[in-house]
């Protein structure tokens, strides 16, 4: 869909941000000027009501939908909310999408749909999903009330602008959803330090047993394994939202890893995976190069090392199908953190997830990389290595979690941006 110029009438300018853009768009961000007055088919205390709760609601995605935004849309028709949708899957359909997809299966047909009500401004740009405003727009809605504008300054006010333009009636009903309550992990995202050095956002995933420790008791889990069957399906579903799965060699040289995506997770879109693996430790014949199975999905797999190899194990691995890509070495270990950063957002990858044991994790943990966090702790006493506790007591965690999945005690949360180590 093309949208005509936008006007400069009755708008004031926001400035620009500053650093790469992530999702271009040409235009100078805008914002309309807009009244409050109550929709004519709900009351006001009724629709501030429903604000609060779309909001809420919203909140239950949070990890899912992270480094997006928790979003909540409701279709009113004949004076009542007629349907409501979340924006639940990081990739997935945004919650009007949702919304009117719910409003649909009612069969009460879109002529009768009288307005919108969403948490967030609609999204004007083409990221994983079509922007929003062109679904908003095609379904015809003559009113929609938002409660947040884009904190993003290149997007601000611009999806509002647009439906404006065709006609919608637009109104700001703000300060009843505030993304520093509902979503501050996607202030952080939006936040100037972090376009001016955009990198992935990355969620750090570990197992433990009971006693916080990363790998089980000799005999156990035959040396590898801690989580029920229902955690280790979920970690699938988590694979299958990534765009990248980031190891280190200590984890390919004890465990042997797929790093497949398979169901219940979505195998169409595999995640890259990445191993970290300064001087090409990795086997030739490591299981990782196999083609995946039938129903499986594996990413292309890219050794990351440290510049001036052994050139007879790079030609190696280059036989087994890898791709090698020499960086800087850190200071203290390994393969440069900031520069793997940057190199995995260059290929594209926005939500980043490391599966790795304590070395690694350790290192991007001290390195103020990690933003979110899950770690499942299975019904396994005793246990070999270190433990992760004294990196966790170093992080202020926000928006935790605590569940049980299987036989496993979850924990979620994301990592205070102000507090990382
Ligand atoms: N419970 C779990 O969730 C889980 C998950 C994965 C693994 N594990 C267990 O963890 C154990 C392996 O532990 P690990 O700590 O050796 O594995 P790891 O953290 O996966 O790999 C560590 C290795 O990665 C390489 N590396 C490259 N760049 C690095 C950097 N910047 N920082 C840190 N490391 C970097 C280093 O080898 P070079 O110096 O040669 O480059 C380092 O020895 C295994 O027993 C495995 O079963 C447990």
């Amino acid at each position: 869909m093309q949208y005509p110029p936008v006007a400069e009438s009755g708008s004031f300018p926001r400035p620009r941000a500053e650093g790469p853009d992530r999702d271009a768009h040409p235009r100078e961000a805008v914002v309309p000027t807009m009244s409050r007055t109550p929709v004519p088919t709900l009351g006001e205390t009724e629709l501030a009501r429903l604000i609060e709760e779309l909001a809420r609601e919203s909140r239950r995605f949070r990890f899912e939908v992270a480094p997006n935004p928790c979003v909540g849309a409701a279709v009113l028709a004949h004076g009542q909310v007629l349907a409501r949708g979340y924006h639940e899957a990081w990739g997935g359909p945004h919650a009007e999408v949702n919304a009117f997809a719910a409003a649909e299966a009612t069969g009460v047909p879109a002529s009768e749909w009288d307005a919108l009500v969403i948490t967030l401004e609609p999204c004007s740009t083409h990221g994983k999903t079509p922007p929003c405003v062109e679904r908003i727009l095609k379904s015809g809605v003559k009113h929609v009330i938002v409660a947040e504008l884009d904190p993003d300054r290149r997007h601000q006010g611009i999806g509002l602008r647009i439906l404006q333009e065709h006609g919608v009636k637009v109104e700001l009903w703000e300060r009843l959803a505030p993304l520093s309550k509902v979503a501050p992990h996607f202030l952080a995202w939006t936040s100037q330090e972090r376009l001016r050095r955009p990198r992935p956002w990355t969620i750090a995933k570990w197992a433990q047993t009971r006693s916080g420790q990363l790998v089980p008791p000799q005999g156990v889990g035959g040396g590898r394994w801690i989580s029920s069957h229902a955690a280790l399906e979920e970690v699938q579903r988590l694979r299958g939202r990534v765009d990248a799965i980031v190891t280190g060699v200590g984890t390919i040289l004890t465990d042997d890893p797929r790093f497949t995506v398979r169901p219940p997770g979505d195998p169409s879109h595999p995640p890259l995976r990445v191993v970290l693996d300064s001087r090409l430790r990795t086997p030739a014949n490591a299981t990782i190069f196999r083609p995946p199975g039938p129903g499986e999905g594996g990413g292309p797999v890219h050794i990351l090392c440290v510049a001036g190899t052994d050139p007879i194990r790079h030609g190696a691995l280059l036989a087994s199908g890898a791709l090698v890509h020499e960086l800087h070495a850190a200071t203290d270990d390994g393969v440069n953190l900031r520069e793997v950063q940057e190199w995995l957002w260059d290929r594209g990858a926005r939500r980043v997830l490391v599966e790795a044991g304590p070395r690694l994790l350790t290192h991007y943990i001290t390195a103020g990389f990690v933003d979110q966090l899950r770690i499942y702790t299975g019904a396994v006493n005793g246990g070999q290595g270190p433990t992760m506790a004294q990196r966790l007591m170093t992080m202020k965690l926000h928006d935790r979690l605590d569940r049980e999945w299987g036989a496993d005690a979850v924990l979620e949360a994301f990592v205070d941006p102000d507090r990382r180590p």
